[in-house]
């Protein structure tokens, strides 16, 4: 079996528990607030800020993951959050003042780009779902949405680029596929931890 349905497999009920978490579940509600999509942005950049940075180291040294480098969204969270930060006003927009837990994420262990890459890049397709939602919000315009807009009609083809190259060096790494699935759920629940801290 290819190491991306493995993944699939082994995450599924993560999968499911993000979900029904809390801030998962306000997104989808239809009555979000401006301040807890705001609040969520800080959670999801301060999760993925030292993710983003261990990518980056990776994509200095790893010709696998070629599109590696189009990947990065923090900077796509910092403008959502400064665009309304200064439409609304918002006291502490950047999440400064608010509590904000360390993400708890191993990025030290080498294993830890596959599978931060599978969850990060798996969740842009929950996105495609949650965006036609926040696009009903009149706080959600073209330039407070970058984040969960990401690669717009591209989402599709850029998911299945990462499962390929994630299929490529599982291809060439057999025996690391149990220690990939068990950094994805890992993954999952640092994310859980992270929102609901
Ligand atoms: C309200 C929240 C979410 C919803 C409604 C949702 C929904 C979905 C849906 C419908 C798919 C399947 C898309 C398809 O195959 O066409 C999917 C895939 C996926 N989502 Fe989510 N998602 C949510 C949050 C997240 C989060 C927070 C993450 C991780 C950070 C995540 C990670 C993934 C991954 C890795 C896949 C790919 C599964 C695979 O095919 O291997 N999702 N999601």
């Amino acid at each position: 079996m290819k190491l991306s349905e493995k993944l699939k497999i082994a995450t599924q009920n993560a999968h499911k528990e993000i979900e029904k978490s809390h801030y998962f579940k306000r997104l989808l509600s239809t009555d979000l607030t401006v301040e807890e999509y705001v609040h969520i942005l800080c959670l999801w950049k301060s999760f993925l800020t030292p993710i983003e940075a261990s990518w980056q180291k990776h994509a200095e040294s790893n010709l696998i993951f070629s599109t590696i480098n189009q990947r990065g969204k923090t900077y796509r969270l910092k403008l959502d959050i400064d665009n309304l930060g200064k439409f609304y006003h918002l006291t502490n927009s950047s999440g400064a003042g608010k509590k904000l837990l360390a993400n708890d994420f191993d990025v030290q262990n080498p294993l830890s780009l596959i599978s931060s890459l599978y969850v990060i890049e798996g969740s842009t397709m929950g996105a495609m779902h949650i965006v036609k939602q926040l696009m009903k919000f009149d706080f959600c315009l073209e330039n407070t949405t970058h984040f969960y807009t990401h690669y717009a009609e591209a989402t599709v083809a850029m998911w299945q680029a990462c499962k390929m190259e994630l299929d490529h060096w599982g291809d060439e790494n057999p025996n690391l596929h149990d220690q990939v699935c068990d950094g994805a759920v890992h993954c999952f629940q640092s994310l859980g931890n992270h929102f609901n801290g």
